[in-house]
């Protein structure tokens, strides 16, 4: 992991996205804590929350990732082919809002870190509401929803910021709040996440 996050910082545009060793762990310890048999990541990036996620599932169960820019898994597959729980991830290129409805099936845990500005449109995706959804809902019921960068740098208390990721994120957590088929909680570790339980 500590190699992972070097090359991050060498070869990606915008490295500070890596969610990184503490933000790993607590990643690492929910998905124990849940046991999921199917996770859904939106937004691989360079896969270091995958390999955190993978980490801890059990036999048998699988973390499909989506990564929306085809150059990440230049740096992500090799680090998955070495990883003794690289057998427990499929990798996807492309928009999460086109493949996650196709593959299928139902997820115990989905972590949402992909572009902020689509956070609302994950959201209705995964409860099966919208535009880009299948019909079914991708999140079991009892599942949980982890969303990361909730808070956006402090900028959603900030009234005079109303540039499009954090309006996008601010309708997000107002959507979470309002929604009364989940509970949830603000977890305010480095740039928050918002952690969501389906009733
Ligand atoms: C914050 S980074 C993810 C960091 C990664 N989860 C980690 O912890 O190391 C966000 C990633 O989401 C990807 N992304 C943006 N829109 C996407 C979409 N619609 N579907 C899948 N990935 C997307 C971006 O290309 C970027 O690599």
């Amino acid at each position: 992991m500590k190699e992972l996050e070097r090359v991050t910082f060498q070869r990606a545009v915008h490295p500070h996205m890596i969610s990184g060793h503490l933000q790993g762990s607590l990643l690492r310890m929910i998905t124990a804590m849940i046991a999921p048999r199917n996770v859904l990541e939106i937004g691989t990036f360079t896969g270091y929350s995958t390999l955190s996620i993978a980490s801890a599932l059990g036999d048998g169960a699988v973390i499909d990732t989506i990564e929306a820019n085809d150059e990440m898994q230049e740096i992500s597959r090799p680090f998955f082919e070495r990883s003794p729980y690289g057998g427990h991830i499929r990798q996807h290129i492309g928009s999460a809002l086109d493949i996650a409805p196709i593959l299928g099936k139902q997820y115990d845990l989905v972590f949402i870190d992909g572009g902020k500005r689509e956070y609302p449109d994950y959201y209705r995706m995964i409860m099966g509401d919208g535009a880009y959804s299948s019909g079914m809902p991708l999140i079991a019921g009892g599942g949980f929803i982890l969303a990361d960068n909730i808070l956006w740098y402090g900028k959603v208390a900030n009234p005079s910021c109303r540039d499009a990721d954090t309006m996008a994120i601010t309708a997000f957590n107002t959507m979470v709040a309002n929604d009364p088929r989940i509970e949830n909680i603000i977890i305010p570790l480095r740039d928050g996440l918002n952690l969501i339980r389906v009733k």
